[in-house]
């Protein structure tokens, strides 16, 4: 069923909890592939119900990023959605969501703002303001739907760690269940902006999962000096990458790690074909 009214959400949802049913959210912004139905499938398996929202967020969206040209196939997606047996496709406008006008700021919006500790570095660090629009609109979407559980995926690894920490800290009563990264054959991570990319540019692409397993394989060798781990990437890299970051840290705190351990993660953002993409790996 697709809706695009909160209100309408609203009573479906009240219906499913009446009934004692589990509610599953899945927070989207569309253009969905096979990590977003990784996600769907494993709010299928946990839940009687699954909620899918799907929704280009304005706010988390910097003025010289991609909100305008970003992929929308509501049309696929729901079709994608009614596949794996979704119950709810939650489509709203901006307006639905912000009221008139869509470039919006804390001038005139109340805001969920995550901690500086969690947001100065790796993507927040050229992407102001963006997990606050994140977790604003998820904010906003857990009050609309009221799930038991919400899944997000380990792609946007900081993106998970502060949506827990939001919910540690706010004592929202949902479950987050975190789904890990869905790959092509070839080790490049799907994403919704890998669509940007040509053939060419989805093979110089590959140079993210390589940094990132060849630190691994570094790890697992016995090298956790974080300096010396880092290194290992720049045979990597030709002048095709534009590298942003490639940070190792605690995986659960993104505090930075100068020696590497079990719980450390690698991340990297790295642009290719003007195009920004991200990567993440667990050393163990
Ligand atoms: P979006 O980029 O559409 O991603 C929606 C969810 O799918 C996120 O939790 C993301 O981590 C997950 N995902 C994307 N690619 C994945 C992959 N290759 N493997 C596993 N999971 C993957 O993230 C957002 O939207 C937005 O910021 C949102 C949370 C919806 C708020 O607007």
């Amino acid at each position: 069923m697709l809706l695009n009214k909160i209100e309408d959400v609203r009573t479906e949802v009240e219906k499913y909890r009446k009934s004692g049913l589990k509610v599953g959210l899945v927070p989207t912004m569309g253009a969905l592939h096979e990590g977003h139905l990784s996600l769907i499938k494993k709010a299928k398996e946990t839940c009687d119900k699954v909620v899918v929202s799907v929704f280009v967020n304005p706010i988390q969206f910097g003025p010289s990023e991609d909100f305008d040209k970003y992929p929308r196939t509501l049309e696929a997606d729901t079709e994608l959605c009614n596949k794996e047996g979704v119950d709810i496709v939650f489509a709203p406008t901006p307006k639905e969501m912000y009221g008139e006008g869509n470039r919006l700021s804390n001038d005139t919006l109340t805001y969920v703002c995550p901690p500086f500790f969690y947001v100065n570095k790796l993507c927040g660090k050229t992407r102001t303001g963006h997990f606050d629009g994140v977790c604003t609109v998820v904010m906003k979407l857990f009050n609309i739907v009221q799930p038991d559980c919400a899944f997000f995926g380990q792609k946007d690894a900081q993106q998970v760690i502060i949506i827990k920490k939001m919910v540690n800290d706010l004592n929202i009563p949902i479950q987050i269940i975190q789904c890990p990264i869905v790959r092509e054959e070839s080790g490049l991570a799907l994403s919704s902006r890998n669509k940007y990319l040509t053939e060419e540019g989805k093979k110089d692409a590959l140079v993210l999962s390589e940094i990132l397993n060849n630190i691994k394989l570094c790890y697992q060798k016995g090298i956790t000096d974080v300096s010396a781990l880092k290194e290992t990437a720049y045979s990597f890299l030709t002048d095709k990458h534009e590298l942003e970051y490639l940070e190792l840290m605690d995986r659960d705190t993104l505090e930075e790690k100068t020696s590497a351990d079990d719980n450390t993660i690698a991340l990297i953002a790295c642009r290719v074909q003007g195009v920004r993409l991200i990567d993440n790996v667990y050393l163990k």
